[in-house]
């Protein structure tokens, strides 16, 4: 029925404007190019960490602030300025999202959403805000190794997630201390901007070159990748026990025979410093037999003696 003359039905009243974050006008520049709420929706708080590749913001999601969300905290990670000119180095940034993606697992940092901020051509992907300590930090607090029991329990994580990684077909890259944190919720592993999908020589366009974003870190790199061989598996094995071994020890392996770190029960050993062997020939063993050896120091040790 209509209430009208000429019988169309009257419009109705508008509904007032929900009032979303991402209305409000764009707000001024902020350092580095970063504007103050990228992509009208994150608001920026500061800096959390800077690497060779990217540089990593902590923000407030002013969308789920609006509603009521508790949790509004993110993490967000741009490129950092030099390399945000070239166009490729946006396929690795999209890369170490989707590799990052594609995993869940209690020991893998959790990415949300990629996101490009059309005011500033800035792309972004935001992620699970972790709060704790970095490896590289936790070793300048305890500068002599970490005690057993603590290590154990970093040991056992860090493999369950790179295990993860690894049976979901992703390599990270690059496994190092500055590259895992620690804090109340465990253990997470994250940037996988050096990963990529098993089997796969490169991510993205021919034209990508790892070399030229400072790839591998040389004192966890394995010997092979510097040589300019392909990741593996077992290259993360390696990095993964440099780190292991520079938490037990304080300080990195050197050399071609290192000594057993004073922290690491004796029947650990055999399986750390294999795990260690720069020639992945004689890197004879799995993230699975490593973890299974450092996990259980009373039984089932007998292969490695
Ligand atoms: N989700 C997060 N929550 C809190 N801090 C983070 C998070 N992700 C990264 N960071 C901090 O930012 C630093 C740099 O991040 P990230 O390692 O991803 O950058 P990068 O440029 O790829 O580093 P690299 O030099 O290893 O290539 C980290 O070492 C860490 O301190
Ligand atoms: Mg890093």
């Amino acid at each position: 029925m209509s209430d009208r003359p000429d019988g169309e039905v009257a419009p109705l009243p508008s509904p007032p404007l929900t009032h979303f974050a991402f209305a409000k006008a764009p707000a001024p520049p902020q350092r580095d190019g970063i504007p103050a709420v990228l992509a009208g929706r994150y608001r920026i708080e500061r800096v959390l960490g800077a690497g060779g590749m990217g540089v990593v913001y902590r923000a407030r999601d002013l969308l789920h602030e609006q509603f009521g969300e508790s949790r509004s905290s993110v993490a967000i990670k741009v490129l950092g300025e030099a390399i945000r000119e070239s166009a490729d180095a946006h396929v690795l940034l999209y890369s170490e999202f989707a590799l990052t993606r594609s995993l869940r697992h209690e020991q893998v940092v959790r990415v949300f959403s990629f996101e490009v901020d059309t005011s500033c051509q800035l792309a972004f992907f935001t992620m699970e805000l972790l709060q704790g300590l970095t490896l590289d930090r936790l070793l300048l607090e305890c500068p002599g190794g970490l005690p057993w029991r603590e290590l154990q329990g970093i040991a056992v994580q860090l493999l369950d997630g790179l295990r993860h990684s690894h049976q979901q077909g992703v390599l990270h890259g690059d496994v190092k201390p500055g590259n895992v944190m620690v804090g109340e919720g465990g253990l997470r592993l994250f940037d996988f901007g050096l990963g990529q999908a098993d089997g796969q020589a490169a991510v993205g366009s021919p034209a990508l070159n790892r070399s030229r974003f400072n790839a591998w870190t040389p004192a966890y790199a394995a010997p092979e990748l510097l040589a300019g061989g392909a990741l593996s598996a077992s290259a993360d094995l390696y990095a993964a026990a440099c780190v292991l071994y520079e938490l037990a020890q304080g300080r990195r392996q050197s050399g071609n025979r290192p000594a057993r770190p004073g922290q690491l029960p004796r029947q650990c050993w055999p399986a750390l410093r294999t795990a260690l062997a720069a020639d992945p020939e004689h890197r004879a063993i799995t993230l699975e037999e490593l973890r299974a050896v450092l996990s259980d120091t009373r039984q089932g040790l007998s292969r490695w003696f």
